[in-house]
């Protein structure tokens, strides 16, 4: 593996590649590390002649300056965690990927204007800056990216679509503790107990999924009492939407998909899962 810190030796790096008509797997993260992201680049790996995986604490998508602040960065142990699977790792600095400012303004429509899209204002359009500059250097033939962050595929397909980009985008499975609580860089942040409390999250989401309705309501009010029960968590919100275009549904019949997504905060770590209803 061939750790990388600019765009202009990535693009040499990644020539003779292009030239001879090789596939490239890209994995895009932030960082520090855990067997959520290895399982992405294990299949990027699997998938492609050539695995890119891209470590940046993209400033633009934090909407919230204490995040960014104590968001992990632990370049070396990622390092040593992706080993041989990735051929290149590349990892700039925010001045090397902003020297062109981010004056970009992407419009992704309905998807964007639901759960994550609200609370946390300007996120997508930051995630959408990083990406496709992203796609732009890297030219992947296919990208991948966790469904921990739900929204954040459909965001990236819209990129993709509304681009008329030519590479495909591969959705992977969340990736859980033990104690079903799903693999987060910011569950460092938590601590040993905090932690053990955070698993009930994935708890009640499944326990949802055994009530005896189809009124999403009734699921959410459910999901909503559940989760006050602990001192620790703060609901920010629950919805249930349709899995394509992730608009909200009053009754799980209504759409062909239905995905449960949830964002709480535990003391001030905020976190984020979904499970799927149909
Ligand atoms: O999911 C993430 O870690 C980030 O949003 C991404 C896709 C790497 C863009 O910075």
């Amino acid at each position: 593996m061939t750790l990388i810190k600019t765009i202009q030796e990535l693009q040499k790096a990644l020539a003779p590649a292009h030239a001879a008509g090789k596939t490239i797997g890209l994995v895009p993260t932030m960082g520090a590390l855990h067997e959520g992201h290895l399982s992405l680049i294990r299949r990027a790996h699997a998938e492609n002649d050539l695995c890119v995986v891209s470590v940046f604490v993209n400033p633009t998508q934090f909407n919230n300056a204490e995040d960014l602040q104590k968001y992990p960065r632990t370049l070396d142990a990622d390092l040593a965690l992706v080993g041989d699977l990735a051929d290149i790792v590349f990892a700039p600095s925010a001045e090397e990927v902003y020297r062109i400012p981010a004056t970009e303004h992407y419009d992704f429509g309905p998807v964007e204007q639901v759960m994550e899209g609200p609370a946390r204002p300007g996120h997508f359009n930051g995630v959408g800056i990083i990406v496709k500059r992203l796609f732009d250097w890297v030219d992947p033939t296919r990208a991948y990216f966790g469904e921990k962050d739900y929204q954040q595929v459909a965001v990236v397909k819209t990129l993709v679509r509304q681009c008329g980009l030519k590479l495909e985008i591969i959705p992977c499975p969340i990736v859980r503790e033990a104690s079903g609580l799903a693999l987060s860089s910011r569950n460092q942040r938590l601590t040993a107990d905090q932690r053990a409390t955070a698993a009930n999250i994935y708890r009640i989401l499944k326990e949802s999924r055994d009530l005896q309705t189809t009124d999403t309501q009734k699921i959410i009010a459910f999901v909503a009492r559940e989760i006050e029960k602990y001192d620790l968590f703060k609901l920010e919100y629950y919805q249930i939407v349709d899995g394509e275009t992730l608009q909200p549904i009053a009754d799980l019949t209504a759409a062909p998909t239905a995905v449960g997504c949830i964002a709480v905060w535990a003391d001030n770590v905020r976190l984020i899962d979904n499970i799927r209803y149909k």
